[in-house]
């Protein structure tokens, strides 16, 4: 190849192995692995960057919704989705490699795994909602202002008041909280629940641990507490379970309702309410619920619903990097906890813990009882 002008066009010139370690013994092709090793841990965690790209992608065309009834081609599904047909095919190969999609006998078609299968909108426990909260503005400024949050930074507005002023944020949010807490609300429902009346879900999103728990007991009625913004929702999640479900909307800091009155034991459920706090805030948000019950004079008891760390396991865990998400998205207290600052929580507001069940992957039901008050 020659310019224009008939030279030999000439490459930027380049050290060979500058990045590399000096070879200075005979075993340099092992330190060529170990030099590999050492960075690949670094580039794995900077390579799930370009993961999530592929994610996203999927998740935001609904290429997992449109490949759910079977295989089809790239050209097929860019001008469904209005795209490039050749730039979907790159992110589509990957995501093969991902196996989030696999290749279709046919050429250049795809097909949904049962990983992939996972990004439908309408799979119970979809995790649709959840890509598309983290990619959200506010998820990712939140993370990259991580190093801030330890200088004692803190936004000018709680990441509620975020959702409150996006209302599809708001919505995408609500999907996430209730495809998360799907598996838990299905094991949560497996309990014996023939002693109890009367369900209370505190900052129960659209509902999802409150309406498994009444449909697979026609006995319980249910109350569900929440912001006036996600109570405008939930009476809609709810509306079919009638006169045996209540949404009211209200502040658990100020008030909570009192246990019910008919027969069984009221239970308040706490589903992924406390690791949004701090541990003032936390006990705050107890105590009010255990002046509920002994206000009121009735048996009751707390069911709480929340990730557990467990310190001694080496690899991280969901509850690892949620308590890290936790510190970037409320960085005036969010984190998640151990059993035992669970335990010292509940103390400090008046509970004891009873017992304490797995859910799903590291969540956990604890389960507590209001101590009478001191004389
Ligand atoms: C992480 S979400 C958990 C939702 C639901 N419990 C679940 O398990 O899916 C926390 C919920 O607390 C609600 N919340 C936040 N502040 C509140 C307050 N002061 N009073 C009542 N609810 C509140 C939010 O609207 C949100 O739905």
């Amino acid at each position: 190849m020659t310019t224009a002008s008939g030279k030999k066009p000439t490459l930027p010139h380049r050290t060979r192995g500058a990045q590399l370690p000096q070879q200075t013994s005979p075993a340099g092709v092992s330190d060529l692995f170990s030099y590999a090793n050492r960075r690949g841990v670094i580039q794995r965690i900077l390579g799930a960057d370009a993961d999530f790209g592929v994610l996203l992608v999927i998740a935001r065309f609904r290429i997992a919704d449109l490949l759910a009834e079977g295989p089809r081609t790239v050209e097929d599904l860019a001008a469904q989705c209005g795209v490039d047909a050749a730039k979907l095919g790159r992110i589509l190969r990957v995501a093969v490699k991902l196996k989030l999609l696999d290749h279709a006998s046919q050429p250049d078609s795809f097909v949904l795994t049962e990983e992939g299968r996972q990004l439908c909108s309408d799979v119970p426990g979809s995790l649709l909602w959840a890509v598309l909260v983290t990619a959200s503005q506010p998820w990712r400024e939140a993370i990259t202002s991580l190093p801030h949050v330890l200088q004692g930074g803190e936004p000018e507005t709680t990441l509620y008041e975020q959702l409150d002023a996006d209302p599809v944020l708001g919505q995408h949010f609500q999907r996430f909280m209730t495809a998360r807490s799907y598996a838990a609300g299905q094991l949560l429902a497996q309990r014996d629940c023939s002693h109890v009346g009367t369900v209370i879900d505190i900052g129960g999103g659209h509902g999802t641990l409150l309406s498994a728990l009444l449909r697979q007991h026609p006995h319980l009625s249910g109350v569900l507490l929440e912001r006036p913004s996600v109570a405008i929702e939930a009476r809609k999640h709810l509306a079919d379970l009638g006169g045996r479900c209540e949404v009211v909307e209200g502040d658990f800091f100020t008030a909570v309702p009192a246990p019910g009155e008919g027969d069984g034991i009221t239970v308040y459920v706490l589903g992924s309410v406390l690791h949004n706090w701090d541990d003032v805030h936390a006990i705050w948000i107890l105590s009010t619920i255990r002046d509920a019950i002994r206000a009121s004079g009735r048996q009751a008891q707390l069911w709480c619903v929340d990730m557990l760390i467990q310190p001694y396991l080496m690899a991280p865990t969901m509850a690892d990097r949620l308590n890290v998400r936790m510190m970037a998205n409320f960085p005036a207290g969010g984190q998640e906890r151990t059993f035992g600052e669970y335990s010292d929580l509940m103390t400090a507001a008046g509970f004891q813990l009873v017992t304490r069940e797995p859910l799903d992957g590291d969540t956990a039901l604890m389960v507590a009882e209001a101590l009478p008050a001191k004389s």
